[in-house]
């Protein structure tokens, strides 16, 4: 059984100096008081980016590295012990902090890259588009590959600390993605909602989160629309949506996402106390059976409501 991750990051000043020693004392006290918010979720806003690198007298792209030890900090990855951290940004101009996650117990194919929670984190948030991801290290190819599916012309830059920066186009070249299937119609982003049917049984908050994580989730290569939310035994919400990829292993499960959005707000698993899951009634696939398994290794005694669904038709 999973124990608690130990990843939420230590807000105490002193230790705060010492994780962003290059930081002038006004930018660290800026950052301070976005992640003191008890509703943090992973994001710096526009406005407060702009501010940052105004104070650090730097560009956007050099913030955004100078960001990751912050980022990596959230990685809970007791397996391989290779903490991963990366930043997204935001066609808003908005950051998105993310970092891997690892699950003993569990398959390791169910591991959330630290570039994948990042991506979702500002999938989440409803971006238009992702101009730009900071990564402690190179990302791997099933990084690339979803990577692939946000930017299908491949335009994504990429910065790697240490290194000039790049493009997705570079990383990937004669690249296999969503154009190659038939019937591809558009990428994952910007977020499209689906029009799906609110079941009767559906009134609590978090079945209704669900549900509308479905309605955001991304899925064209096999129309199984689903959503997942996360509740803590505080009362907060997490979401997560279903983000499909074109190569089908490098697809994010609900579950996954959601976990990602928990991670990133600094909640350990013991917080989870409720779940739910919204998918499609008769889809060619089901998320049931993963987030069965992957929950009954890290919070075995959260209840998980499943609910289908189905297309409104009109
Ligand atoms: N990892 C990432 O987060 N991104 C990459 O692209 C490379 C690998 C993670 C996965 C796993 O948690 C650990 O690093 C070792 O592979
Ligand atoms: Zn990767």
């Amino acid at each position: 059984m999973k124990q608690n991750p130990a990843h939420a990051v230590d807000l105490k000043d002193d230790t705060f100096r010492k994780l962003l020693p290059k930081f002038s004392d006004t930018s660290r006290d800026r950052l301070l008081r976005l992640l003191r918010d008890p509703g943090f979720s992973g994001q710096i806003s526009a406005s407060a980016v702009a501010s940052l690198a105004k104070s650090e007298h730097k560009t956007v792209d050099k913030l955004m590295v100078k960001l990751l030890p912050l980022a990596r900090r959230y990685s809970d990855s007791p397996i391989s012990k290779f903490p991963v951290g990366a930043v997204a940004r935001g066609a808003s101009g908005d950051l998105y902090l993310g970092a891997n996650i690892e699950f003993p117990g569990h398959s390791l194919g169910f591991s959330v890259h630290g570039e994948q929670s990042a991506l979702s984190n500002a999938y989440m948030h409803s971006e238009q588009g992702v101009e730009a991801i900071a990564v402690t290290a190179a990302p791997c190819g099933h990084c690339r590959q979803f990577m692939k599916e946000l930017s299908p012309e491949s335009e994504f830059r990429i910065l790697i600390a240490g290194n000039p920066a790049t493009t997705l186009a570079a990383l990937l070249p004669m690249a296999f993605g969503p154009k190659d299937l038939p019937g591809f119609k558009a990428p994952a982003l910007p977020v499209r909602e689906v029009d799906l049917v609110r079941p009767k049984e559906i009134s609590d908050a978090l079945t209704l989160a669900a549900l509308d994580a479905a309605r955001k989730s991304y899925a064209p290569h096999t129309g199984a629309h689903s959503g997942v939310a996360i509740g803590t035994q505080s009362g907060r919400i997490f979401k997560g949506a279903y983000i499909e990829n074109a190569a089908y292993n490098p697809s994010l499960s609900p579950l996954q996402a959601a976990l990602a959005a928990l991670i990133v707000a600094g909640n350990p698993y013991s917080a989870i106390s409720k779940v739910a899951l919204v998918e499609l009634n008769g889809a060619v696939i089901s998320q049931k059976s993963v987030t069965e398994a992957a929950l009954s290794e890290i919070a075995p005694d959260a209840t998980l409501q499943i609910v289908t669904t189905k297309m409104a038709v009109y």
